[in-house]
Parts: structure tokens; C-alpha cells; sequence
């Protein structure tokens, strides 16, 4: 099966066109290289609402497989991705983060500031990433391959 999957890039700067955006791009290409269809690449301020919004609205009423996300998920007082992610999730998938993280801290102790979360919403897979180029690389390359399998058990 090939499945379809919504990016939703949650920064500030980039919402209000001060930064371009690069890490949901990468997202694309290298989920486009995987076989992946991506269906929309959104940038998303910093607020829960419109986060978990986005996430329903892409979910329940799009239908997409995978939902990635990008950012939004240390420590800074307006890093809410996690939050909104785990508003809108039925089950939490935990080793999904977990694999990124114990991946990522062979190549830098920070991957231990990422409060990344997964899980469930009906048949849909909700992934966070941290918000640079090189954080989502890494993170994407350790979960593709048993991604798969888990959205063919899901679906
Ligand atoms: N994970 C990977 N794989 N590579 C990285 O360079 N950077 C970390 C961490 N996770 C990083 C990473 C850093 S510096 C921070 S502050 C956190 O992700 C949170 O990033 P975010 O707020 O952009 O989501």
C-alpha cells in the first residue's frame, strides 16, 4: 500500500514568512525517496490550538496515514508540539521517539532535549521531530523501515 502523509511545520517565524523553511521540505523529499504520496506541507505559529487543529483537520477529515512534524519540541516556553500532539492522539506510540532519541544521542547529547512524542489517532500516525534539517535526517533515517510495517499492521 502506499500511504499518504501530511507535514506540519510548527514555528513562528516561519508562519509569519520571516524564516523560510527547510526541515519540512526535507521531510518531503526524502519521504517522496521512501515511496511515501505528500500531500501537503503546512507551517503551522507555535500554539496548541492550531496545532492539534491542523492535526484533526489532517487526520479525520483528509484521512492521511502519517502526519510528520517538525519542531516545536524542547524546552522553550512556546515549544508546544508535544502537548498538542498528545491532545489530539488516542494511543501513544513511545518507541517511536524513544528509537530517534537513543539514535540521535550517538551523535549529540542535545537529542535528549527533544520531548518528540507518537501515537495513534484512529488509523492515523502522528510523529514528531525536532525542528532542524539535520535532526529530522537523523530521525527519519532510524524510523523508515519499521514505519513501514507499522502503518501496513495499522491499516
Ligand atoms: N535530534 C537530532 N537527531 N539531531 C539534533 O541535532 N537537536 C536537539 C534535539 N534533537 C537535535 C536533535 C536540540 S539542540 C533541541 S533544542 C531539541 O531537539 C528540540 O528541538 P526543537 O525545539 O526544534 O524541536
Amino acid at each position: 500500500m502506499i500511504y499518504s502523509v501530511g507535514i506540519i511545520v510548527a514555528s513562528d517565524k516561519g508562519s509569519k514568512g520571516e524564516r523560510v523553511d527547510r526541515s519540512g521540505d526535507l521531510i518531503s523529499e526524502i519521504m517522496i525517496e521512501a515511496g511515501y504520496i505528500v500531500k501537503e506541507k503546512v507551517i503551522v505559529p507555535d500554539e496548541l490550538n492550531q496545532l492539534s487543529d491542523t492535526m484533526i483537520r489532517m487526520a479525520d477529515i483528509d484521512g492521511y496515514h502519517l502526519i510528520l512534524t517538525t519542531g516545536g519540541t524542547g524546552f522553550s516556553i512556546r515549544d508546544v508540539t508535544p502537548e498538542a500532539t498528545l491532545s489530539v492522539i488516542h494511543r501513544e506510540a513511545p518507541g517511536i521517539p524513544e528509537a530517534m532519541r537513543a539514535y540521535s544521542m550517538t551523535i549529540t547529547k542535545k537529542a535528549m532535549l527533544s520531548r518528540a512524542r507518537a501515537g495513534i489517532r484512529n488509523k492515523t500516525l502522528i510523529i514528531n521531530m525536532p525542528g532542524s534539517p539535520k535532526a529530522v535526517k537523523e530521525s527519519l533515517t532510524v524510523i523508515l523501515e519499521a514505519l513501514k510495517h507499522g502503518l501496513d499492521i495499522l491499516n
